[in-house]
């Protein structure tokens, strides 16, 4: 595995395109689960310099927060519950162009403005989101969602 990434400039698909071998190579051969959110998180956060990137995980009947990077982000997020609890509530992905008009959207940073959150599954339950939060507004589409689900098919939950 190299230790580096290898960071390209360019369309957003070449930019994915670029990550997910890398990402793949890895994960290739770990399997602890913390270890390997890290470091996507990690990877995604150096690619794309998202304002905070990370996870948060199903611990009884809440979302606690996992592997991210970013600044500080609050723990616990109860199902039904801003953008993530929405999307473990509602079984599926969220994209929002403007947080403040996302009804309940928490705020763990003013500075957030766009957002997409993905449900992760074992098996057909859900065990966790991924949270990717953008400083601009409007950041994440259809690619995003396309991308950054094939990148969450390679982790092992
Ligand atoms: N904005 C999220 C909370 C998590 S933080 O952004 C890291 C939400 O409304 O679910």
């Amino acid at each position: 595995m190299a230790e580096d990434l290898n960071i390209l400039k360019g369309s957003k698909e070449e930019q994915y395109e670029n990550l997910l071998p890398q990402i793949k190579g890895l994960l290739d051969g770990e399997t602890d689960l913390i270890a390997n959110l890290a470091n996507v998180a990690a990877a995604l956060k150096e690619q794309f310099d998202f304002f905070w990137v990370g996870f948060y995980l199903v611990k009884e009947d809440e979302l606690v927060l996992g592997p991210f990077q970013g600044p500080v982000a609050c723990t616990r997020i109860k199902k039904g519950r801003g953008v993530c609890g929405s999307s473990w509530e509602q079984a599926k992905t969220l994209i929002v162009a403007d947080v403040e008009k996302f009804p309940g959207h928490i705020a763990c940073s003013s500075l957030s403005k766009s957002e997409i959150v993905i449900p992760l599954y074992k098996e057909s339950i859900i065990v966790g989101v991924l949270d990717v939060d953008s400083s601009s507004h409007d950041s994440f589409d259809e690619t995003d969602q396309l991308y950054l689900q094939q990148i969450i098919d390679l982790i092992h939950f």
